[in-house]
């Protein structure tokens, strides 16, 4: 099995590593357009190969895409991050440049692939994926979007500071938009072991953990200059298991929905069913009618700058 990772940047070589560390596939590509960056973060991670005790080969490559011929997955960094006080929203113009010249440059080497898209803003550079992907004759099950399982790891993280409880005891998602103002995390829905949070903590709590959540990429990018990528890393790498051993997980994730949640022609966060043909099927939460009316705000911003690319 082989993954390609675009981008070498900081998130794209941190999904590498977490991919190469768990030994999940044989060959991790690593590309990158600037010139010895992906070949020299590539031999790093070579490097650790002893000392973590891995045998998954690691090839970098300067935007040589034959040596991405028949990857299985590939993930999309490509992509300029934010920085302190922008959106991402603001990133479109440039990324959607890059995300295009990818994704064709990809499927004309790898026709099979299932694209994993991370770069900002990722709802909308996912439906650009898909677009070109389909134009390609790619089924829109093969074309996926990254953002839900950050943000929900961003909520149990929030959520297990407010309750004092152990994150990997926690059931919680964030569904919708991958925007500060967009995404909605499921507050109603989250539990500890099954019981309810609500039972544990306050309404006035609870909302501030969504609060923060929502924010919680915002808050990284202003202490670190940067937008995040430990968890972005192992986020991205987690969809890549799930699709390569072929597990059946829940995770939330942007997929294009016809119907689905009340919307049609749009990339948006539902929780869906990884497996080896990239999401399988879409899992329907019943949402209250808040949760509903949420869901739909959150479509109408993703749709507005979807409306952008073709401006
Ligand atoms: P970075 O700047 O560290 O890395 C981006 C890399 O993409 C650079 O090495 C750059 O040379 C490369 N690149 C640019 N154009 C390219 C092209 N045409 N072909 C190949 N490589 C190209 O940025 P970072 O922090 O790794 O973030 C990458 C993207 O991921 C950003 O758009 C960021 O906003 C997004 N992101 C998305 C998250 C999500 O949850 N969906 C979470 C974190 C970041």
């Amino acid at each position: 099995m082989k993954v390609t990772v675009v981008g070498a940047g900081a998130v794209g070589a941190t999904t590498a590593d977490n991919i190469a560390r768990k030994q999940i596939v044989d060959e991790v590509v690593l590309l990158d357009i600037k010139q010895g960056v992906a070949e020299g973060k590539a031999m790093d991670l070579m490097q650790t190969a002893s000392l973590e005790g891995f045998d998954t080969k690691i090839i970098g490559s300067t935007n040589d895409y034959a040596k991405t011929a028949k990857s299985d997955v590939v993930v999309i960094t490509s992509g300029l991050p934010r920085k302190p006080g922008m959106t991402r929203e603001e990133l479109i113009g440039i990324n959607a440049g890059i995300v295009k010249g990818v994704v064709t440059q990809i499927l004309t080497h790898s026709p099979k692939a299932i694209l994993l898209i991370v770069s900002n803003p990722m709802d909308t550079m996912t439906y650009l994926a898909l677009q070109v992907a389909q134009s390609m004759g790619v089924n829109k099950k093969r074309v996926i979007g990254m953002g839900g399982a950050l943000d929900s790891s961003r909520f149990r993280y929030y959520l297990s500071q407010a309750m004092g409880v152990s994150q990997g005891d926690l059931h919680a998602n964030v569904i919708g938009g991958h925007g500060d103002t967009t995404m909605i995390p499921l507050t109603r829905l989250a539990t500890w072991n099954g019981i309810p949070a609500s039972r544990f903590i306050s309404k006035e709590a609870l909302a501030k953990v969504a609060a923060d959540t929502m924010v919680g990429g915002a808050t990284l990018t202003g202490l670190l200059g940067t937008s995040a990528w430990y968890a972005p890393g192992i986020a991205s790498c987690s969809m890549v298991e799930a699709i390569i051993r072929d597990e059946k997980r829940i995770v939330p994730a942007s997929v294009s929905l016809n119907g689905e949640y009340g919307q049609k022609d749009i990339c948006l966060g539902v929780p869906v069913v990884l497996g080896r043909n990239g999401w399988e099927k879409i899992v329907n939460y019943r949402l209250n009618k808040e949760e509903q009316a949420a869901f739909a705000k959150s479509a109408d911003a993703v749709r507005n700058m979807n409306n952008v690319l073709s401006t």
